[in-house]
């Protein structure tokens, strides 16, 4: 089974839509709660990703009795240097994203705590694509 949905830039009355979409379709399958849990955190975080840095892009689960896999592609400034994006408290979020309680720096690195694979590929000024999955016990 495959979802996939629109995610506007700073679109903050439905951020968070696509996420809770996933999780219900992954609960009506009859998934792990672990494997809901961990892939749900992955959604999310990749669309409010989208939501606060990027102008706009998708949200795709593809869902299948093994694994979840869960992409976000977007076209947006793109992440110049990953590694550092990946640091636990690194954000570029400015001031007023801040005040909405965003911009941790917490996102990508439980992205990867959550995923079984995880790839994020990034071009400056063009947009970004992370591609994560997580396999079902
Ligand atoms: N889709 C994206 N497009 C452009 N830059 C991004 C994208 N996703 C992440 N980044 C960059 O990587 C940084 C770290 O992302 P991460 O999700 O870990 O933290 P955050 O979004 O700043 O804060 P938090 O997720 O804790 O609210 C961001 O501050 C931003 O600079
Ligand atoms: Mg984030």
């Amino acid at each position: 089974m495959q979802l996939k949905f629109q995610v506007k830039g700073m679109d903050f009355s439905r951020a968070g839509q696509a996420a809770t979409k996933i999780k219900k379709a992954l609960q009506l399958a009859g998934m792990d709660p672990a494997t809901i849990r961990k892939a749900i955190i992955i959604a999310y975080e990749a669309e409010m990703n989208i939501v606060i840095h990027a102008y706009h892009g998708t949200l795709t689960a593809n869902i299948t009795p093994h694994k979840v896999e869960i992409i976000a592609e977007d076209e947006g400034p793109g992440i110049p240097d990953i590694p550092l994006a990946m640091q636990e408290g690194y954000s570029t979020a400015p001031p007023h994203i801040r005040e909405m309680g965003f911009g941790a720096g917490m996102g990508l690195p439980n992205i990867k705590k959550s995923a079984d694979e995880l790839d994020i590929q990034s071009e400056v000024n063009k947009g970004t694509k992370l591609w994560a999955a997580v396999f079902n016990n």
